[in-house]
């Protein structure tokens, strides 16, 4: 099946996307050494950076399969994690519940949606393996979210409740910016990609479904931040997404 432009350059962001994952990921299970985590954290840290890339490799298999190659390198800014706050358990739970919490929750059934007409052989490989790989992801987020609630010798509880507004909005935007507007064709549904629309409304669901009641187990009000107002500028905070 014939791929287009719109393919091409969805398939090329996400392997950038991915590549990020890797990196982002690596540099997060870094931290969680600093911060003494268990080993079997560490080492679910360690599989997820070599899961992401091998989502790069194959989103780049699909790329070159649809006659598309990546316009140059990387940003290295965007490689990696900053600290932002003194303590680092601080920066550790917010990059685990932006990135984990949030975009690998989200993650599963956005890929199962994106699988779901996927047809193209290369492509759906490449969403085979992606979301076996997210259940995993969404998982190791809540576990370590988890974990730092109850180790952390600083509270993170009013950091992480300060931040989920931004986060929620920054998670708004990437998912609208994340898709081009425009109805589909069926070529380029089997090619894996989805309507905007419906990135919507699976991230609403999500919020309803999973942020909700997640949240409030580890005691955090997602209802409240969803709804919530959000501080000017917070959407020019580039923290990280991970997929
Ligand atoms: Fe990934
Ligand atoms: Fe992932």
């Amino acid at each position: 099946m014939d791929a287009t432009d719109h393919v091409r350059r969805e398939w090329a962001a996400r392997v950038e996307a991915e590549y990020r994952s890797a990196a982002i990921t690596q540099h997060l299970t870094l931290w969680l050494i600093q911060a003494g985590a268990s080993p079997d954290l560490i080492r679910d840290g360690l599989r997820i950076t070599d899961d992401e890339l091998v989502h790069a490799e194959m989103a780049f298999a699909v790329l070159t399969a649809a006659g598309g190659a990546l316009a140059g390198p990387f940003d290295r800014g965007s490689l990696g994690l900053a600290r932002a706050h003194a303590e680092l358990e601080v920066d550790v739970a917010l990059v685990v519940t932006e990135v984990f919490c949030l975009g690998e929750t989200v993650a599963v059934p956005l890929f199962a949606a994106l699988r779901a007409d996927c047809t193209v052989e290369v492509a759906r490989a490449a969403l085979d393996r992606v979301l076996v790989d997210e259940v995993r992801h969404r998982d190791f987020g809540w576990t370590a979210l988890e974990w730092l609630l109850a180790q952390s010798p600083v509270p993170l509880r009013p950091a992480i409740e300060q931040a989920l507004p931004g986060m929620f909005a920054r998670q708004r935007q990437h998912y609208a910016a994340g898709a081009e507007s425009g109805r589909l064709t069926a070529a380029e549904g089997a090619w894996g990609l989805m309507d905007l629309d419906r990135y919507a409304a699976i991230l609403a669901q999500t919020v309803e479904r999973q942020y909700v009641p997640r949240f409030a187990r580890l005691g955090l009000d997602a209802a409240r931040a969803w709804a919530g107002p959000v501080s000017p500028g917070v959407l020019d905070q580039a923290r990280p997404s991970t997929s």
